[in-house]
């Protein structure tokens, strides 16, 4: 392969300086996380022993708290096997074989070489891509990450090779990740919430460092990094939007404290279930989470003094076209939803109050009648069946009848939705 002169010497005087100020920013962090680390031992009497059956405990609670399977463990693959794909808007990635396969997996890989993959984005032969979630698994302790490596060192060795991505000019060139680094790679993420308590402080730690939920719900910039200024307002990278879970964004849709832990523990809350790209987050991660662990999430995402639920509001709107709605809600949706909205037990979700309806923002009610959703089973006895998509059946206008009913009626949003709304995201759903 060729590179114009102009542009590989450009790209070498930009990778010398890439690498001088790496090297830089490099040494200011490990001495820092050193000294942290250093103060963390001190402090912390209850250090796990390395090797023993405690580490190796905590390290698959933690892999599990990181949900590391999401893009490692494909639904008929072996453990951390790899083969997860991961689409982007730069082109296909995916997930790594991570098993302790000498040749295939990362069986050579000292402690050291894993905790600056998860660190900073570098294996001891490449620069990653931030498909894998290093932005956020940054702030990891060493302790935490050295009890995952023991954990994932326990693992079956596979020897199946990792798949390499497929990415379109230039973001081919995993060299270029040096410069992406240097001013996107942070050492911590910005804060939506306020507090200080100690519930707060591990909150941010499951939330920021393992759960990495700003990779979804933090809107991005052009170059694919978190946007910090807008820490978990929302993102609506796949399909099914990613909500604004700022504590201002849980209130205005009813949510609490004690439901926000029922639905990371069970996928389902009078607010509505888990579905889209949250449906496995719930299923393979947070669903194993202890109890005070989901406290000190939903202490962190709401902060120490959580606002209070907002009341559903009052909503004047045409009554003609509320009527058409309610026509077709009564027809199509009720049998399952319920003619008052209230939902049926082991059926489907209430709609009255449902945060999806009561969100500002039309766009996942509109792609959950358009798409429907697959059937999920729930952590513990719950499953339910498929919602079945209304693309074929129902034409725009009386898609947007409904969502105006719905809105106006059980969600405290003005009946606003346009026919044009609907066809757009029907139409944009090829590009998922
Ligand atoms: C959101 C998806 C995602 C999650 C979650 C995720 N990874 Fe990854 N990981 C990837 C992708 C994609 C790659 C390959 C990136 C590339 O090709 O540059 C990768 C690469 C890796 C590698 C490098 C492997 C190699 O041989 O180069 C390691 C190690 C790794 N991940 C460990 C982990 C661990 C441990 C966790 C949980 C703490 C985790 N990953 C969670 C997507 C993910
Ligand atoms: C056959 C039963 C069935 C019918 C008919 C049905 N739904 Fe659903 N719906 C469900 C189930 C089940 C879920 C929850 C799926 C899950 O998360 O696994 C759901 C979820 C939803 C959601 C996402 C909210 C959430 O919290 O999960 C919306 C919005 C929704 N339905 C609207 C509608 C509308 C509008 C209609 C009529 C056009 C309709 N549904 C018809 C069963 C149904
Ligand atoms: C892989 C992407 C992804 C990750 C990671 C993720 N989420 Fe989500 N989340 C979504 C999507 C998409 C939805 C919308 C569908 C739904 O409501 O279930 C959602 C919905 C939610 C909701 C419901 C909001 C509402 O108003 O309905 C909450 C709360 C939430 N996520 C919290 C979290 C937390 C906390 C984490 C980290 C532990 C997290 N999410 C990680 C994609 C993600």
């Amino acid at each position: 392969m060729t590179t114009p002169r102009y542009l590989r010497t450009a790209l070498s005087g930009l990778a010398l300086l890439t690498a001088t100020l790496l090297a830089a920013c490099d040494g200011g962090s490990s001495s820092a996380a050193a000294s942290a680390q250093a103060a963390g031992q001190v402090a912390d009497k209850n250090a796990v022993k390395p090797g023993s059956a405690d580490q190796i405990a905590l390290g698959r609670y933690l892999t599990k708290a990181a949900d590391c399977a999401a893009c490692h463990t494909t639904a008929t693959g072996a453990p951390f096997a790899g083969g997860v794909e991961l689409a982007s808007p730069f082109g296909k990635f995916y997930g790594s074989n991570i098993t302790p396969d000498k040749e295939h997996g990362i069986g050579k890989w000292s402690a050291d070489q894993f905790y600056k993959a998860l660190h900073d984005g570098v294996t001891p032969d490449k620069h990653l891509y931030p498909a894998m979630p290093y932005t956020s698994y940054r702030s990891m302790t060493r302790a935490d990450t050295d009890a995952i490596y023991a954990y994932l060192m326990q693992q079956k060795p596979v020897a199946v090779p990792t798949r390499a991505p497929d990415l379109s000019f230039p973001y081919n060139m995993r060299f270029g990740m040096m410069f992406w680094n240097v001013p996107f790679l942070k050492d911590q993420l910005a804060d939506a919430s306020t507090g200080k308590s100690a519930m707060w402080q591990r909150g941010q730690y499951l939330s920021n460092a393992l759960g990495h939920c700003a990779e979804c719900h933090t809107p991005r910039g052009a170059f694919g990094q978190l946007d910090l200024s807008k820490s978990l307002t929302g993102s609506a990278l796949g399909r099914v939007a990613a909500p604004n879970i700022t504590p201002a964004g849980l209130a205005a849709v009813g949510w609490t404290a004690p439901d926000l832990q029922t639905f990371f523990a069970t996928g389902i809350a009078p607010q509505g279930s888990a579905y889209g790209e949250m449906f496995p987050v719930v299923h393979l991660s947070t669903q194993y989470l202890s109890k005070d662990d989901l406290t000190a999430v939903t202490t962190y995402l709401m902060g120490d003094q959580p606002l209070p639920p907002q009341p559903i509001k009052t909503i004047n709107a045409d009554a003609m076209e509320l009527d058409a709605g309610k026509r077709l809600y009564t027809a199509v949706c009720a049998g399952c939803h319920g003619f008052q909205g209230d939902g049926k037990p082991h059926v489907a979700v209430a709609m009255k109050g449902n945060s999806t309806v009561r969100n500002a923002d039309p766009h996942n009610l509109i792609v959950a009648m358009l798409d429907g959703i697959e059937a999920q089973k729930f952590p513990g006895t719950e499953s339910l069946q498929d919602m079945p998509g209304f693309a074929g059946q129902l034409n725009d206008k009386e898609l947007a009848q409904l969502s105006n009913f719905l809105r106006a009626t059980w969600g405290g949003q003005p009946a606003s939705i346009t026919a044009d709304q609907i066809k757009a995201l029907r139409l944009s759903a090829a590009a998922h």
